[in-house]
Formats: structure tokens, sequence, C-alpha cells
């Protein structure tokens, strides 16, 4: 049981008219949770619901798309780099409002609050003839008067649905690139009417919009709008010019809280900070929102916290009056219960892997839902109510291999009541987690290894490492179940003529310290995602000279948009130079020959000490087929990257989905 005390983190706090029962806010995330698209539905509750009766005060779920004023005939906009526009936005049918009421009751139930965010993530129009997002490539339609009233109506519209359905608290997003960004910001807002000028100026269109939705709604709900502390865009406003207009807008005395966040949804920082970022790492924004306002008008600060230490301290000094934290209530729906109960060391704490937004953004998956690296029971949370139970029977149950896969089974077993062996080749458990936690800030994923580590000794699994598992030892326990999460190994293009040749290594014993490389460096990768650049970081921060050639279009085009930014940045920063499009022909000693991905011409380069391979990988699963055809254990199971190397999420749900049917 932890010593830590929670001085601050559990004290309730009037917000307005609402009494939210602690510090700890899921701001909102519109994780795609509902399996029918726009409606509330079971998995919805579900998901959200979990957070709240996982002790979370403030559950603000998904966003409120809102109309938008299309001329007649046009097409709905749905386009994810740009930001969506709807003709109907689902809040206005009989069904949506009759699955949000349940959902509400669900929240109060639970002792929480629901907040409802109302959103126009439309740049499709702004105030400015200027691309409102970076990844979009023409100019919006500037806003006229007409339609300028129409959108501020729709914000009180939503908001007399979202009382009706029992919401505690309204907020109009004013951040990441949605419309009332776009009036902030002077890059955006570069109007000479009335909504434009100053930082007071700029501002109308808020104040205008929170004074509609008061006259609306009245004085039962908390009323605030999330704003970004500061912008990272060439004359964008900072955070003196956010204090300003803040101040403004508290002035109105229509604010109950105000959110605030930094980032922008295409580029760097992205307003889902990656482990690339230091936990809080804009927490001074927190403090310049609280500097002018008056007290009663309370600072939500959100921004890679993780953890309810940091939580506590960022309250303790002063940074903010509540903290969100919504990926560390995806990776770990009951953290807040945990904590409160001093249970610290069965906290999964997100490694900030943004999958979860990637996903909700670029979906991998189909249909659509939540997903989290770690959490397999994200996106499944309705399966897992109905399946999850105690083993029937005790059975003894063999896990062979401890990543992410191995180890997920044999904690969903154990916690059934099986009783678990889990054998491991290497020292510790972690399997792939440890090499992806040796690369310059990505040391958060070793968290999750504490977690399995410490959750295998809460739930007593015989935990045996640096076995050399075979099938007579596998045997020799007579299990009744075996699972068979070997992982997998680097793959050899062996078809390249020289690439046996003594200095070309593989990525992964280079991350490991099992290969060391010469000074100059040339990364042959053939990857898409993570781990190239992860592997030319590592070797830079060694003092190494890097260039990559990449099979595609750029380094990480499987990184969604939200989180590449930052990848790339990275890059830059350490020098790495990227050649794209090409693909490895040949290695001699002196050179390399590469082809073009998308043509026939080929390029000699020279002057490389060592060549190092990101190729993907290949499943192990011969322990597996031996026991399939020894024919002896009564249930054998293959999970994770053994039987397809995949991502993260897609191992961790294999391995305990296999821990949940044994
Ligand atoms: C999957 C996902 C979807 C999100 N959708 C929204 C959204 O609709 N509106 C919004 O204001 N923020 C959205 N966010 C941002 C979160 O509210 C929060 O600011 C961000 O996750 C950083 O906080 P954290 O480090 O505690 O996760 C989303 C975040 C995630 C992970």
């Amino acid at each position: 049981m932890s010593q830590v005390k929670f001085e601050h983190l559990f004290k309730p706090l009037q917000v307005g008219p609402m009494r939210v029962p602690n510090r700890i806010c899921e701001t909102t995330n519109t994780i795609n949770s509902s399996m029918t698209p726009g409606l509330i539905d079971e998995h919805f509750i579900a998901h959200h619901a979990a957070k709240a009766w996982g002790g979370t005060g403030w559950i603000g779920s998904e966003t409120w798309l809102l109309n938008s004023p299309f001329p007649p005939e046009t097409p709905d906009e749905i386009g994810l780099a740009v930001g969506f526009a709807v003709h109907q936005s689902p809040y206005q049918f009989p069904i949506f409002a009759e699955g949000m009421t349940k959902f509400c009751d669900e929240i109060h139930r639970a002792g929480s609050v629901a907040i409802v965010q109302l959103t126009h993530l439309s740049a499709v129009w702004a105030p400015s003839p200027v691309v409102v997002v970076g990844a979009q490539d023409y100019t919006p339609h500037v806003l006229g008067d007409e339609e300028i009233e129409f959108f501020i109506k729709t914000y009180a519209d939503a908001a007399e649905v979202a009382k009706n359905c029992g919401a505690d608290g309204i907020e109009i997003h004013c951040a990441h690139e949605t419309l009332g960004y776009s009036f902030l910001s002077p890059t955006t807002n570069q109007r000479t009417d009335r909504w434009g000028g100053g930082p007071q100026e700029r501002i109308r269109f808020i104040v205008e919009s929170l004074q509609r939705v008061r006259q609306r709604v009245g004085a039962s709900m908390a009323m605030g709008i999330r704003m970004s502390g500061k912008e990272f865009r060439k004359g964008g406003y900072d955070n003196l010019e956010m204090r300003e207009m803040l101040y403004y807008i508290g002035e109105s005395g229509l604010l109950d809280f105000v959110s605030i966040d930094v980032g922008h949804c295409w580029g760097a920082p992205s307003y889902v900070p990656s482990s690339y970022y230091g936990h809080g790492e804009f927490r001074e924004c927190g403090k310049a929102a609280r500097a002018d306002l008056d007290r009663k008008i309370a600072v939500l600060f959100t921004g890679r916290v993780n953890d309810p230490v940091i939580a506590e301290d960022l309250l303790k000094e002063g940074y903010c009056d509540l903290v969100g934290m919504v990926r560390a209530g995806i990776s770990d729906p009951e953290f807040a219960n945990k904590a409160r109960d001093g249970r610290l060391s069965e906290i999964r704490r997100c490694i900030s892997c943004t999958r979860c937004i990637d996903e909700a953004s670029e979906p991998k998956t189909f249909p659509y839902k939540p997903t989290c690296s770690i959490n397999p029971m994200i996106g499944h949370e309705v399966r897992w109510k109905q399946q999850y139970r105690p083993a029937d029977k005790a059975k003894r149950v063999v896990v062979v291999g401890g990543g992410l896969a191995g180890c997920e089974a044999a904690r969903v077993a154990a916690m059934r009541g099986h009783q678990v062996t889990l054998l491991e080749q290497g020292k510790r458990l972690g399997g792939q987690l440890l090499i992806a936690a040796a690369v310059p800030g990505r040391d958060d994923f070793e968290d999750q290894v504490y977690f399995e580590e410490n959750e295998m000794t809460r739930l007593g699994v015989d935990v045996q490492l640096a076995t050399n598992t075979d099938l007579a030892a596998i045997k020799a326990l007579s299990p009744e179940a075996v699972v068979i999460a070997t992982g997998s190994i680097p793959r050899m293009p062996r078809e390249i003529p020289g690439i046996d040749l003594p200095h070309v290594v593989q990525g992964w014993d280079v991350m490991q310290g099992k290969a060391a490389t010469g000074n100059r460096v040339a990364v042959i990768s053939e990857e898409d995602y993570y781990e190239t650049p992860c592997v030319a970081e590592f070797l830079t921060e060694r003092g190494k000279h890097v260039e990559v050639f990449h099979k595609s279009v750029h380094l990480g085009s499987e990184i969604a948009r939200y989180s590449v930014g930052m990848v790339l940045s990275r890059m830059e920063s350490c020098g790495v130079i990227v050649h794209p499009n090409l693909l490895l022909k040949e290695v001699r000693l002196d050179s390399i020959e590469l082809v073009s991905s998308f043509g026939v011409r080929t390029y000699r380069k020279e002057g490389f000490d060592s060549i190092v391979l990101v190729y993907g990988s290949v499943p192990q699963h011969d322990l597996y087929d031996q026991l399939k055809a020894d024919g002896s254990v009564p249930q054998l199971y293959l999970a994770g990257s053994a039987w397809l190397p995949r991502f993260m999420a897609e191992a961790a749900q294999h391995g305990a989905s296999v821990g949940l049917v044994i």
C-alpha cells in the first residue's frame, strides 16, 4: 500500500452550479466508442462510464459536431485532414437524446458529472481566407454575418439538448483548429469588422456564443471554453496574449471554467502529446491562465499527465484547479480509485504511444473502435463484461514468452483463477517493450513492463526468467493449457547479394547492445512505423552519422498526422538524412546499391562503415508447431507476434483474449 498522500486530488470543487466530486477530468476525447456511429449506444456508455466508476470525477466523453451552414446541395465535408462539417448533427435526432440521457444517468449514478463539448471542427469556414489546418491545401470559405449568426445559434440549440438530456456542463471548443480557435488566433482572424482586431475584438464570437448559450440554458449548467494556452504557429498568439483574451472573456461573467491545453492537430506539438514530451510539459500555460482570472473560474489543465502523483503536484503547485487525464483513463479506467486506495503499483500508466488518437483519426481497424496499445479491454468493454468470469476449474497453464501478448495471457488467466507459469528466455519480462524503452523519448514504455511485473507478483504467477524452453520442458510441467507467445525476430532479406557481410547488422541488435556500428551508418528501412526513426535516433544519440534509405514516401508513413510531426521533427534535429523511395539491391564492402521503389533507376552510395537493417519481423512459432504435432496438450494457443507481428495493441488484445477463454 502506497504512503503517498493526495491532499488535493480528491477534494470536490464547485464549478459554477456544478459540483465536481474530485479534480480528475476526462476532457473530451472522440475515440469512436459507439458501434452505431453518431449515436450513443451501450459501447459508448460502457467505455466512458468505466472511467466514472473508476473514480474520474468529470466525464467529457466525445465531442458534438454541430450543423454547418452549407450552401444548397453541397456535400458534407468529411475530411480527416481538414476537419469535419456536417449538414445535420446527430444531436437533433430523438434517438440520440435517448442514448445521451441514459449516458448522463449512468455518469450520475457513478457520482461524476457529464460535460458536453460543442464543436465546429470546420476548417472549411473561417473568419479570413487563411488556411486553418496546416495539413489543408485550400483556402476556407470566409464567413459572412449570416453564417456567423448560424454558427452562434447552433451552440445554443445543442446546449439546450444537452441540458434536457441531463448534462451538467457545456464547453465551447475554441482550441485545436476549431471555429472558435480560428476567431481567437491572429493568424486566422484578420478581419477588420466587429469580429476581428486585437485580443478584445477577436473574442467577440466566443462571448456572443456563450451569451446565447446562457440565455438558452439558464444558470443551472456550468459553462466554459477549451482554449490553447499558446500557439506554435508563425504569427499565432503566445501565452501572454492568451491571458489577455481570457481575461476579457472572464470579464463577461459568462465563464465557470476554462480548459487549457496546447498543441495542434497537425505538425508539432500535437494536442495529444506523445512520449517525446515531458509529463505536463506545458503546465505553465495553466498557471498563466489562472493569473488574471477571477478565482471563481476554474482552470483545467491537460497534457500528458499520466500519473495521479503528477496531477496532485500540479494542483499543489497552483498550475490548475482541475487536471485533465484522458489517456490515463484509457490505459486504466480505474486509476483514480486505485490512487485513492493507495494501490499505486496496480495502475497501468499511459505510455503516450498515441495509438488511441492515431486510431481515432486514421483508423487501422474496421469497424472503428477505441484502441489502446496496453489496455486490451478498450473498445471491447461490453464483450469483457459478458465473457469475463472466474474459471470453472483452475487449470495448470504454461505461457511461453514474456512479451506483451504472453504477459497479458498470463495476467488474465491468473486473474480468473488459473495456476500460471510464465517462461521467458530473457532476464526480464517485456520483450519488444524493452527494446522500445531504450530509445530516447520512449522510456515510458518501461512503465508497462513494471506494470506486468507487479501484476505477476500480485497474482501469484510463477515467472521463470532466463529459461530455454523446449517441448520436453513444457511437457515436464504437465500443463492443461499452453500459450505460445514467443514473439518474432527481425527479418533478414537473404535474397539480397552481400547481406551476410560482417558490417551488416540488425536494428534490434543495435538497440539491445548486441551489435556495434561504425560512425557512418546507412539504415535501410522497409518499415513504416516507429522502428526506423527509433533506430536512427538511437544511433545519432551515440554520435553516429546516420542516413536512412527508406522504401516509401516518408519515414513513419503509418503514423497518423497527430503524431508524425514530432517524429519527423526529431529526425531533423538529430541530423538524420532521409532518402525516400529506395530499396536495397546489393551490399558491397565499399558501397550499397539501391533501386527506386517505383521506378527502375539504380543508385550507388559509398562511405558507410555499417549497414543497419530495419525490415520488420518474422513470427516465431516453431514451439507451437511442435506441440501441435505432439498433440499431448489439451488446450494449445498461439498469441501475439508469434502468430503475426503487428502493433502492441493487437498483441495485448490477442494475449488477453486467450487468457479470457482458457
Ligand atoms: C482519441 C482521442 C480523441 C480526442 N478527441 C478530442 C476532442 O474531440 N476534443 C478535444 O477537445 N480534445 C480531444 N482529445 C484531446 C484530449 O482531450 C486531451 O487533451 C489529450 O488527450 C491530452 O491529454 P492526456 O495527455 O491526458 O491524454 C482527444 C484525445 C484522444 C486521445
